[in-house]
């Protein structure tokens, strides 16, 4: 065995099984990890109107996001200033010229500033600015929005992913149209660390993901962590596969039109810690993201984009990258749902990861250096 490829020999036996069942753990992952980590909302494609809106919930935390009258993206609480409301119900849509309150009918401009109240005799004067919607902050990477609930140990979005400005040059993400919104999935009876553990390796798509292994499996690589960061890149497989739905995908792939050929033939996915993936490929690009609900529960938002002037080949393509992701999807859920329920069982004494799993070594010591209580090996009584 290699034990340098885990930077301390201990991450090879994974994070101990209570950190994926303590509820104090859980509020300081979301307080820490969470509403101090960038999180991706949705592409600019997603708001591209004056007034359209996309509105994201994580960990008790309710964001809208919105475009102003002056073109300016910005996202604000998703929280009434009367009493705490949602201001903007719906998960998307437009507001013409304000966001009307459903409980009284506050109302608030674009910019997040108060425009009026119902009755408002029945209020001191209420300064428009002050009684705005509270502003979160908001950061634009390639046209992907990301916002932060709460300032924290990261440098800004564009720092954080500038390794990365030249892998992405010719990827068009600026240029990306939304072709299925983020939305989000049905809720999935796991923690949210045992989704990013079966979504960090690759070892098991050889026996787990026949496609996926038609596609990539022999030239998947692994090109480890870059600060809150990490690189995977699957390309295509010389061999003929014997899978339908992959044989035609890598056909059309081989005929897509310019400047679309000319991108790699891989599947790149870029992770970004704690939760999130941004993969492009030749034929669109798609992100993902694990939402904890509860200790013990979890969501999945997903994203496709296309790129500009694309052919009917390339919505074939799409249609069919979306169909070999969807059967990996199901087939990793029953997966993480084996290996989460394990962690309760007496018999669980710890990990013991290949080489080829050194992403989810690599990802478990990031999360201690976050959180080091997490090294703990028996629960602590009180965190
Ligand atoms: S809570 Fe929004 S108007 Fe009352
Ligand atoms: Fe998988």
């Amino acid at each position: 065995m290699n034990d340098t490829i885990f930077n301390d020999p201990e991450d090879r036996y994974g994070l101990p099984g209570w950190t994926y069942f303590n509820s104090d753990l859980f509020e300081l992952e979301a307080e820490k990890l969470f509403r101090q980590h960038w999180q991706l909302v949705c592409h600019e494609s997603d708001v591209a109107k004056i007034g359209q809106f996309i509105t994201f919930d994580l960990v008790n935390e309710r964001a809208v996001i919105i475009k102003g009258k002056d073109g300016v993206i910005r996202a604000f609480h998703n929280l009434c200033r009367h009493r705490g409301s949602r201001v903007v119900a719906q998960e998307r849509g437009v507001c013409k010229s304000a966001m009307v309150c459903p409980f009284h009918g506050w109302s608030f401009n674009l910019d997040g500033s108060l425009r009026g109240v119902a009755q408002p005799r029945s209020f001191p004067e209420l300064d428009p600015k002050q009684w705005g919607l509270k502003p979160i902050e908001c950061e634009i990477w390639k046209g992907f929005i990301f916002i932060r609930f709460k300032s924290g140990h990261q440098p800004s979005i564009g720092k954080l992913m500038s390794p990365y400005e030249k892998l992405v040059s010719d990827q068009q993400l600026e240029k990306l149209s939304s072709c299925k919104p983020p939305s989000i999935s049905e809720v999935w009876p796991v923690n949210w660390k045992a989704m990013r553990d079966v979504d960090n390796e690759a070892y098991h798509v050889p026996m787990a993901h026949p496609g996926l292994q038609d596609l990539y499996g022999k030239d998947y690589k692994d090109y480890g962590t870059i600060g809150d960061t990490n690189l995977n890149i699957g390309t295509f497989n010389p061999t003929p596969s014997s899978r339908w739905s992959v044989k035609l995908y890598r056909k059309m792939v081989d005929n897509l039109p310019e400047p679309l050929a000319s991108l790699p033939k891989a599947w790149i996915y870029i992770t970004i810690f704690p939760n999130q993936v941004i993969s492009m490929y030749p034929d669109s690009v798609i992100f993902y993201q694990d939402i904890p609900v509860s200790v013990k529960k979890s969501h999945q938002r997903y994203a496709v984009y296309a790129r500009p002037n694309e052919d009917r080949v390339t919505r074939l393509a799409r249609k069919l990258s979306g169909r070999i992701d969807e059967i990996t999807a199901i087939e990793d859920m029953q997966l993480m749902q084996w290996s989460y329920e394990a962690m309760r069982s007496s018999a669980f004494d710890g990990l013991m990861l290949s080489d080829l799993e050194s992403g989810v070594g690599q990802y478990h010591s990031w999360l201690k250096k976050r959180l080091p209580v997490m090294a703990q090996p028996n629960e602590p009584i009180r965190i």
